[in-house]
């Protein structure tokens, strides 16, 4: 897909068709987030992608009670595990009083979703869900943050038109 169309299309899903998404299309998903780029190339990430329904149920659950109905009708839930930072990011992070970690893990979810956009496939990125939950179902440890979730599967959402401020209320030339 042209990349300005896979822009347009890629939009958050909340309605998920009942239907298996193909383990290779979940893998190029996967790799588009292991190639995105990262703060001193940490690649802090772990992504647990549950695609056993009676545990997706279970994590979809989770988000359920934090207000994502649609969350279950997603065959699969892609669970984005924040590692512990290398040294060099956490010092970093400190002095630039910026999460990196937080950063790169935004960055690695805008890759997926692109991803599954290009390949016909809807995705909703979350960060409503009930994070001890998650941990014990998917055995997180305890020193590991869940940053966020996304949702994937065939979508049975309406394509919406964008609603974003406009070009020139968030950019500024040479100077703020
Ligand atoms: C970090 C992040 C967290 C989000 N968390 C949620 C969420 O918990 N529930 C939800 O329904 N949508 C969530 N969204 C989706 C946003 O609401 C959505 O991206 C925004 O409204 C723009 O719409 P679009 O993705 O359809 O273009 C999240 C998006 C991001 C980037």
């Amino acid at each position: 897909m042209d990349f300005k169309e896979l822009i347009k299309v890629r939009q958050s899903n909340r309605a998920y068709q009942d239907r298996a998404v193909e383990k290779e299309k979940i893998e190029q998903c996967l790799e588009a987030g292991r190639l995105s780029p990262s703060a001193n190339n940490a690649q802090g990430w772990t992504f647990v992608t549950v695609d056993d329904v009676e545990l997706k149920n279970r994590v979809a659950e989770s988000a359920y009670r934090m207000g994502g109905a649609f969350v279950k009708q997603a065959p699969v839930i892609i669970v984005l595990v924040a590692e512990k930072p290398l040294f060099m990011s956490k010092f970093g992070s400190a002095l630039r009083k910026i999460d990196f970690s937080s950063l790169d893990i935004g960055i690695a979810a805008a890759h997926i979703c692109l991803q599954a956009a290009d390949l016909g496939l809807g995705t909703c990125m979350l960060e409503s869900f009930d994070e001890k939950s998650i941990k014990t179902l998917l055995n997180i440890p305890d020193n590991r943050r869940v940053a966020l979730l996304i949702t994937l599967g065939y979508s049975a959402d309406i394509q919406r038109e964008k609603k974003r401020k406009k070009l020139d209320e968030v950019v500024r030339w040479n100077k703020y």
